[in-house]
Order: C-alpha cells, then sequence, then structure tokens
C-alpha cells in the first residue's frame, strides 16, 4: 500500500465486499474478500480521530477544513445533514459555522462520540443507515459527505435519495476521493459527476489533493469536493 493512504478511509480488505463498486471503480475484478459489515467500523471508532484528517486535533488542519466547508456551506444558518458522520468532526465544524446538524452513522461507537463532541451544540445524532436515512419528514439545505459514497453498495441509489431529502435548491457537498497510488479504492470524480449530472441543475468539483494542510501531509492520489446545487424551486 501507498504510504500516501493513510489519512484516508483505511484500505483494509474486509472494508470492501466481494461486489463492492469501490471495487470495480478502481479497475478491480471482484474477489473474495470478507464482506464488509459495520463491525469494522465499531472497531475503528476508537482510534478514528488518530488521523489528522479525521480528528482534526491539529489547528491548521482543523482551519483548513472548517474554512473549505465556510466555502461550501451557506453563509446563513442552515439545515445541514451530515450522513456517515464518523465522530461527527465536520459536523462540530459546521456547527461552529451556526449551522443545526443531523449526523448519521450506522455505528454506534461513531455515534457515541460524535454526541460527546457536539455536546451542547445545535446538533443531534441518530444510528442509522445512510442509504435511507433516519430523517422522517426533515428537509435539509445540505446533505454533507465525506469518505461515504465509495463504500456504499448502490451509490446511484443512494444519491436519488439524498437529492430527495434536499429542498429546492439545497445542496449536496460529496467529498470523496481515489485513494492510494499503485492500487486506487474509491470513485474517481468524473465517474461521480456522472452519477450526480441528472439529478443536477450546476455542479462543480475541486480538487484537494494539491491542500496538504487538509491531510495533515503532502498526498499524490485523487481527492475532490463535488458540489451538486439541485435546481431551485420553479
Ligand atoms: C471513512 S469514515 C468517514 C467518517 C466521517 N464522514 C468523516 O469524514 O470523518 C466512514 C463512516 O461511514 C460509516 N458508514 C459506513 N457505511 C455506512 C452506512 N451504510 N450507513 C451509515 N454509516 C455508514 C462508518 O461507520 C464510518 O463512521
Amino acid at each position: 500500500m501507498s504510504t500516501h493512504t493513510s489519512a484516508a478511509p483505511s484500505r483494509q480488505p474486509h472494508d470492501l465486499a466481494p461486489d463492492d463498486p469501490a471495487r470495480r471503480s478502481a479497475g478491480q475484478e471482484p474477489t473474495a474478500l470478507p464482506v464488509a459489515d459495520a463491525a469494522y467500523w465499531e472497531a475503528a471508532a476508537e482510534t478514528f480521530d488518530d488521523e489528522p484528517d479525521h480528528g482534526l486535533r491539529d489547528p491548521a488542519v482543523r482551519a483548513a477544513w472548517a474554512t473549505r466547508l465556510r466555502t461550501w456551506l451557506p453563509a446563513e444558518p442552515a439545515e445541514v445533514l451530515d450522513l456517515g458522520c464518523g465522530t461527527g468532526s465536520l459536523a462540530l465544524l459546521a456547527a461552529e459555522q451556526g449551522h443545526r446538524v443531523l449526523g448519521v452513522d450506522r455505528s454506534p461507537r461513531m455515534i457515541e462520540r460524535a454526541r460527546a463532541k457536539l455536546a451542547g451544540w445545535d446538533a443531534a445524532f441518530l444510528v442509522g443507515d445512510a442509504a435511507e436515512p433516519p430523517a422522517g419528514e426533515r428537509r435539509f439545505d445540505v446533505v454533507l459527505v465525506r469518505h461515504l459514497l465509495w463504500a456504499l453498495p448502490d451509490p446511484a441509489a443512494a444519491l436519488r435519495r439524498w437529492a430527495g431529502l434536499l429542498v429546492p435548491g439545497g445542496r449536496l457537498v460529496l467529498v470523496e476521493g481515489r485513494w492510494g497510488e499503485s492500487d486506487p479504492i474509491g470513485i474517481p470524480a468524473d465517474e461521480l459527476a456522472d452519477l450526480v449530472g441528472p439529478l443536477a441543475a450546476h455542479t462543480s468539483v475541486q480538487d484537494l489533493a494539491p491542500d496538504a494542510l487538509l491531510w495533515g501531509k503532502e498526498v499524490h492520489d485523487e481527492r475532490y469536493a463535488l458540489l451538486a446545487d439541485l435546481p431551485p424551486r420553479t
């Protein structure tokens, strides 16, 4: 494995189901790997924040993500749905910027940490499946998803579901990548743009790889944010 992959979602073999689309995105044939399950993320929760871009403990890394987030989220206080929220690091930045956050993660331990991290903020966290978020009738100005879509079994279906949770003119903020140099895994930006394009009035992609502060080190693989704005109300 490349030395440049550690800040990305950990590429343990059991992250990926044998038929995981991330394998196909990476040009790999489906293989007989152990099936991905929630237990992996449960086990990962304890040390998840040790990665610079996960825990955002380094003030410079934290500031780099806060700056990006400020440009991706509305200027006015907004409703933000953070799917696959992990320990809530981005949710906390969003709350600090005045937004009301609902975080969803299928790992109870991740949710436990997110709740502790955002105690006292206007935020709630639920254990649930990001592909079918337990959001009830709530609608959101932004659906924020970092480092999750690549691991879902049907990214196209998830994107359609998420678009349905947005208000007219709402925004999908998708932070994804293709981690690793010799054996990359993940969704290339152009492939994700093709999936999102039919749902959106406007999409744009920001290359995040050159910004070493986001990762706490130099990286040389593909990392990006795709912003997709839904059509406004007609
Ligand atoms: C790489 S971590 C990213 C966490 C967070 N978004 C971040 O950027 O710090 C992936 C997270 O997605 C969660 N996850 C994986 N599959 C999920 C699913 N189907 N529904 C909800 N959460 C899921 C895992 O439990 C884990 O917390």
